[in-house]
Formats: structure tokens, sequence, C-alpha cells
């Protein structure tokens, strides 16, 4: 592994929560090492940034008509069935609220109140900032922001003197994302259009990066963790909230898009995690299980729990 690996910056702009298509990053070649593809699943990133715009899109509608409040909130008319909870399809609780599925997974009030309306949009698995440990004056990153919640939330602990930046492949998000920023009036939380897998961040400039269900929507994990790596500075610590497989799902569940695109079909093994880790050279690496998972497919339970993943880069 090496950390030559370069990546453009977004270009600075006024403000710099303007939403601009400008802030695509180079690709690291692809023979880099570290890249490689998981070979878990056809490329569902498109289905997955399609699946997470239009849940941003009915929230900024929702919001837009002051009506972000209803049980019918992102319900598909026809079936009924929960589209915009995006780590449920047809596991875990329906309806969701999303204050109510954040306490279930381990936020208390004083989070829920901190960030700004509209921040938290249920869609975390756990409280990866709870982990992180951050310090006032450190630099965190986001790894897939959402509509910025975890970021609000890690910016009240780094401080004024801190930085948070959250990345986001889905436009809409990063927009949502970014409204939420201008409401809060926070100037030390920016939002960076970008795949976690090619990072629009530089090399070992981040203190923490912490991720909050997102690892296993990436078709290439290895290479996410890859860029991580990369990003972090030595003796920075990852503290990522995900859902992992307590044995390898059935290919059927790794093949469906939906599954993929609602945080199941495509979780990694508690092994698979502790290997790329390893191999990418990361220390002090802990797959912890946290709570159990009600995930199904046709009937049978899923071996699908919620974890926390933490490692260090070597200094
Ligand atoms: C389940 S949501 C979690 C959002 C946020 N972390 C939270 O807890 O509220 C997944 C988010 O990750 C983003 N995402 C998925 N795959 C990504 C990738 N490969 N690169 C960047 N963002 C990604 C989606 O656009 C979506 O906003």
């Amino acid at each position: 592994m090496t950390d030559d690996t370069t990546c453009c910056e977004p270009a600075e702009s006024g403000d710099r929560n303007q939403l601009t298509d400008d802030t695509t990053c180079c690709e690291p070649a692809e023979s880099a090492p570290g890249t490689e593809r998981d070979g878990r699943s056809d490329r569902p990133t498109n289905h997955v940034r399609e699946r997470y715009a239009e849940i941003a899109r009915k929230r900024n509608a929702g919001a837009d008509q002051g009506r972000d409040d209803g049980a019918d909130r992102g319900r598909d008319a026809e079936t009924g069935r929960s589209d915009e909870s995006g780590c449920e399809p047809g596991c875990g609780p329906d309806p969701i609220d999303p204050d109510e599925r954040s306490r279930s997974v381990g936020y208390e009030d004083e989070d829920l109140a901190a960030a700004p309306d509209g921040a938290n949009m249920g869609l975390g698995c756990g409280n990866p900032v709870a982990i992180a440990a951050l310090e006032p004056g450190e630099t965190v990153l986001d790894l897939g922001s959402g509509g910025g919640f975890d970021c609000f939330l890690a910016a009240r602990e780094v401080g004024t003197e801190g930085t948070v930046i959250g990345v986001d492949m889905t436009p809409e998000m990063v927009e949502r994302a970014r409204e939420n920023a201008r409401e809060s009036e926070l100037d030390n939380v920016e939002f960076r259009l970008g795949e976690i897998e090619h990072l629009p961040v530089a090399d070992e400039s981040v203190d923490a990066i912490i991720s909050n269900c997102v690892i296993n929507l990436s078709a290439e994990k290895r290479r996410a963790l890859a860029e991580a790596r990369r990003v972090l500075r030595p003796g920075g610590r990852l503290a990522i909230s995900d859902l992992v497989a307590t044995e390898p799902l059935p290919d059927a569940v790794r093949r469906d898009p939906d599954l993929v695109s609602g945080c199941v079909g495509g979780v990694a093994t508690v092994e698979e995690f502790e290997a790329w880790l390893a191999e990418l050279g990361f220390a002090d690496v802990e797959v912890i299980v946290e709570g159990e998972w009600d995930g199904t497919y046709e009937g049978e339970s899923l071996p699908i729990v919620s974890a926390r993943i933490e490692a260090t880069k070597p200094t």
C-alpha cells in the first residue's frame, strides 16, 4: 500500500456549500493497490444513487411543503411499502420515524435536538460519532454523509477549531445537507459530491473517519477502505457503524439490486472486513457486533447484525 494516489480537491467557490458539478475526483489507476473490485455483485452504484436521490427528493419536497411529519412520508402508493428508510426493505421496523429509529441505534435525545431539522433521515444503523472519541480541533470525514446528521454531531465535538467534511455521491443528498448546513450557520462543516471509492480529499489530511450504514452499499468496499487509509493522517482512526453478515449471504440476496440498495444484499462478512483492513495495513482492527438486525428474505431470517468497525492507521 502506498499513499501516492493523488486526488483533485473540489474547485473553490465563494460558498463552499454551493453545489457544483466540478467536484469529481481523479480516479486512481485501476491497478492501484487495494482497489480491486469485491466481485460481490454487478455494479449497483446507479441503482443505489437513484434510491437515495429519491429519498432526498421526497424529503426535500416534504420540507418545502412544511409537511415533513407524516406517517405516509415516502410510502409507495401502490404497495404501501415504506421506500424511504434506506436500510430496511423487508427488514426492520415499518413505518419508520427517523428519530425513533435513531434512538433505537444509539442516539440520545440531545443528539436529535443538536442537529438541524431534517438532517436526521433515519438512515443509519449505529452511532459512529459516539465511538469516534472526537477531540476539539480535529478534522473529521464522514463517508456517505446523507443529510449530514452525523456531520453536525461531529461538528459539535470538534468545535470551531475543527473541520467536518461529508462526502456523498448523490447530488440530491449533498444539496439537502448543504441546505441543512446553511440553516445551522455552522461554518466548519462542508459537503462534497463524490464517491467513497474515489474520495475528493487530500492525502493524510484527516484525523478521524466516520461512516454510518454506507460501506455495505459500495461495490468496491476494499477500495473504499484503501481510500480511507490514504486520506487518514498517520495515527488517524476509522469509526464505522455498518451492517455485517455473520456468515455469507445467499447469492440471490447478494444479486438483488433492491436488497443491495436497501443495505442488505451488499453487507460484507465480519471476516472480510477484518481481512481487508489487515491487508491494507490498518492496526488495532476490531469488528464488534452491536445488535441484531431484523433482515429476512423469502421468510427466512438473514445472518445480518449491526456492528462497529474500528481501526487505526499506524504512525
Ligand atoms: C443509508 S444512507 C446513510 C446516510 C447517512 N450516513 C446517515 O446515517 O444518515 C447511505 C448514503 O450513502 C450514500 N452512498 C452510497 N454509496 C456511496 C458511495 N459509493 N459513495 C458515496 N456515497 C455513497 C448515499 O447517497 C446515501 O446518502
